[in-house]
């Protein structure tokens, strides 16, 4: 089997790459030798590679930079996702996506499920429906997974920021009015790699009986208060801390350009039953990787 994986430096894509070596040969790029923007340069790339699997974790995901720069988020998330897929049916294939929690508006007030409507309230989640859509509309092999609060070690994300904090303040502020599912990257590519190893020698045919759009994040909802304080908890290296109280705050305190979600958290459920794949609670993982 030969896949060609997209965004090979991102959270994802990193993890990725290490969890699919051993299922086949994997092709793997990154921005700039790629560019998503470009759709021409796309074409030939999956012209040439001849991937059976296409992974496309790569997008652009600056949520508060999309708003100013919505052109070219758009090109990355809303108009190259459909490119890869028309190139992937083309080839007889099957394309793996990722989208986003940010989908929604989060006013639903629980868990969402694959069939609640779409409503983004940010430029970013606005592009990352658009690519959704374009990858159905192409009616080819795929599945989409939709995430939410993504997160590993490799990258400046919420938990380094957290860490950093909790080494350099007494009094640590986090918002409580957000909730997502945390979802460990790693856990994610291993997710994906299962659903990959189920389909066996049959994969292709596998994928398409399979295909269409599933939540697939960590289990369960935490507030990014909650988040915080599961990394402060399990940081190996406590004694490096400052940090003596963690307060709620509102997100209205933190000025920022892009809304965001009051309520984003994913139901898996869908995931977990067609796949038998049992996501772990999203305080696990941080456990996990924390060491
Ligand atoms: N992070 C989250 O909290 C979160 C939440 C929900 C869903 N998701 C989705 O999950 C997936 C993986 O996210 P992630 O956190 O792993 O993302 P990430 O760490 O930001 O990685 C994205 C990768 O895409 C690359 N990229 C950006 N623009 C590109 C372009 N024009 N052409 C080619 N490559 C480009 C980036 O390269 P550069 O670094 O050079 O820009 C980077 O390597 C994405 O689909 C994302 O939308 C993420």
């Amino acid at each position: 089997m030969k896949f060609l994986l997209i965004g090979k430096y991102g959270q994802l894509g990193w993890e990725l790459m290490r969890t699919c070596m051993t299922l086949g040969e994997i092709v793997a790029v990154d921005y700039p030798e790629v560019d998503l923007a470009n759709s021409h340069a796309l074409r030939e790339l999956v012209q040439t590679v001849k991937p059976d699997i296409l992974l496309n974790p790569a997008a652009y995901t600056a949520v508060e930079k999309a708003e100013s720069e919505f052109e070219v988020a758009r090109l990355v998330n809303g108009v190259a996702p459909g490119v890869l897929a028309e190139e992937m049916k083309k080839l007889g294939g099957a394309l793996i996506h990722y989208s986003t929690d940010y989908v929604f508006d989060g006013e639903k007030g629980s868990s969402y499920i694959e069939n609640d409507a779409p409503n983004p309230i940010n430029a970013y989640g606005v592009t990352k429906l658009e690519g959704e859509q374009q990858v159905a509309a192409v009616e080819g092999t795929y599945l989409i997974f939709r995430t939410s609060w993504v997160y590993s070690l490799r990258r400046a994300g919420f938990i380094s920021k957290v860490l950093n904090w909790a080494r350099t303040q007494e009094v640590m502020r986090i918002v409580d009015d957000q909730i997502g599912s945390p979802t460990w990257a790693r856990m994610l590519a291993q997710a994906s790699a299962q659903v990959i190893i189920q389909g066996g020698t049959s994969i292709l045919d596998y994928l398409c009986q399979h295909r269409g759009l599933y939540h697939l994040a960590g289990a369960g909802a935490a507030t990014r208060y909650e988040w915080a304080r599961a990394v402060v908890e399990f940081d190996p290296n406590k004694e490096e801390q400052v940090v003596k109280q963690i307060l709620t705050a509102k997100s209205a305190d933190f000025p920022a350009i892009a809304r965001r979600p009051v309520c984003s958290a994913l139901n898996c459920d869908r995931f977990e039953e067609t796949f038998n794949i049992h996501l772990p609670d999203w305080k696990s993982s941080i456990r996990l990787l924390m060491g």
